[in-house]
């Protein structure tokens, strides 16, 4: 007992404590309601509302909250000054002197003031951390989409892969074999002119058999990456991309790189395929440039178009494909970034770290 009345008068007296100084400069909203009008609001709270202090002090409770919270906030209120609920704490949607909503987290109770029950407390905009939530919902939402959408093509390439081989490559070989089967009849007979015609039409066969495998198998991964590396491939990609779509297009390509990983390459390929397709489907850009870093720890990928730019609102609503992109970077340790372009359009570049750089560019 003597321990505590030492350490209680070792305390700072209440009347010491400079409160006014920290009500005032509190970064959470200080107010005190009495007959339903505000009577005291610090600075954080009036700027929380865009108003100044003078303008919210005299206000009616209702007139700072939005229509529909209304009847919520002033039963709370009455809960609140008839002791019902002497202290609560809750959310509510209040109303911006230039016409938005701002979320408040509310603390409050119950004191006196002047002599005459009033409500006292403290208000948090949480705007912000509501708006961030949202934000993860939805890119949670469009990840599970995305991972919806990989899995439905990646079915459908399968369907048609096993559909290909099945009709493609089954009956060109059951063709092959009914071939060799009359070169095997016709073997025995005098005349070996037959032989040599049913050979020319078995070559023919077996090139065409041959091209439908190569087809094939370009669907499930371009070949150009196997014969030509990663950058030739992108540079032959973006020739291609500029005839066929009537942009211009240049390519540039400084240093050289160790061999790449083949996931690394076929992930930088389908993400340059993807942003060459929304060149050529939203920029209305006349101009794409193509520009290639590479060193020993890592290369730098940039894509310039001089159409139109993507809007924050695009950005912000990303469809499957800039999803994809970014994923596409992420699972190979990039970044990839979405910038303005140098000529007004849009720029997108992609770094990527190599083994044993340990680090992105
Ligand atoms: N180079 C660009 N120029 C202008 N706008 C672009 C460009 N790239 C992307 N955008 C904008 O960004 C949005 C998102 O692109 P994203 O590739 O994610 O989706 P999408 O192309 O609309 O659909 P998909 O999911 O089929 O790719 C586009 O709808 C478009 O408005
Ligand atoms: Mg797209």
């Amino acid at each position: 007992m003597g321990n505590s009345e030492t350490v209680a008068a070792a305390r700072v007296g209440l009347d010491e404590v400079p409160f006014q100084g920290i009500v005032e400069a509190a970064l959470a909203g200080v107010y005190v309601v009495c007959d339903e009008r505000f009577r005291y609001v610090n600075d954080t709270f009036a700027a929380m509302f865009g108003y100044r202090v003078d303008e919210i002090e005299g206000m009616h409770l209702r007139d700072l909250v939005t229509p529909d919270s209304g009847d919520d906030v002033m039963e709370k209120y009455h809960q609140r000054i008839t002791g019902e609920m002497p202290s609560i704490r809750y959310t509510t949607d209040c109303r911006h002197k230039d016409g938005r909503t701002v979320k408040l987290e509310i603390h409050g109770a119950r004191v006196l003031f002047r002599g005459q029950p009033a409500l006292s407390g403290m208000a948090l905009d949480i705007t912000d951390r509501i708006e961030r939530e949202r934000q993860l919902r939805r890119s949670r939402e469009q990840l599970r989409e995305l991972a919806r959408d990989i899995n439905t093509s990646r079915e459908d390439q399968r369907a048609r892969f096993a559909r290909d081989v099945h009709d493609v490559l089954g009956g060109m070989l059951s063709s092959i074999k009914m071939d060799v089967a009359r070169i095997l009849r016709r073997a025995a007979a005098p005349e070996l002119s037959d032989i040599r015609t049913i050979a020319t039409e078995l070559l023919t066969l077996t090139q065409e058999t041959i091209d439908a495998a190569r087809r094939i198998a370009d669907e499930s991964r371009p070949l150009a990456l196997d014969s030509l590396g990663l950058f030739a491939a992108i540079e032959e990609m973006l020739k291609k991309f500029g005839l066929r779509s009537g942009i211009a297009v240049s390519f540039h390509l400084e240093g050289t790189t160790p061999p790449l990983a083949n996931d690394c390459a076929v992930q930088c390929y389908r993400i340059v395929q993807e942003a060459l397709t929304n060149v050529a489907r939203h920029a209305d850009a006349r101009h794409v440039s193509l520009s290639v870093f590479a060193r020993a720890d890592g290369f730098e990928l940039s894509l310039d178009d001089d159409g139109s730019g993507v809007s924050v609102d695009a950005k912000a609503h990303a469809g499957i494909g800039l999803i994809s992109m970014t994923e596409r970077a992420r699972e190979i340790d990039g970044e990839l970034e979405l910038t303005a372009g140098h000529a007004g359009g849009t720029l997108i570049s992609l770094r990527v770290p190599l083994p044993g750089s340990g680090r992105a560019l």
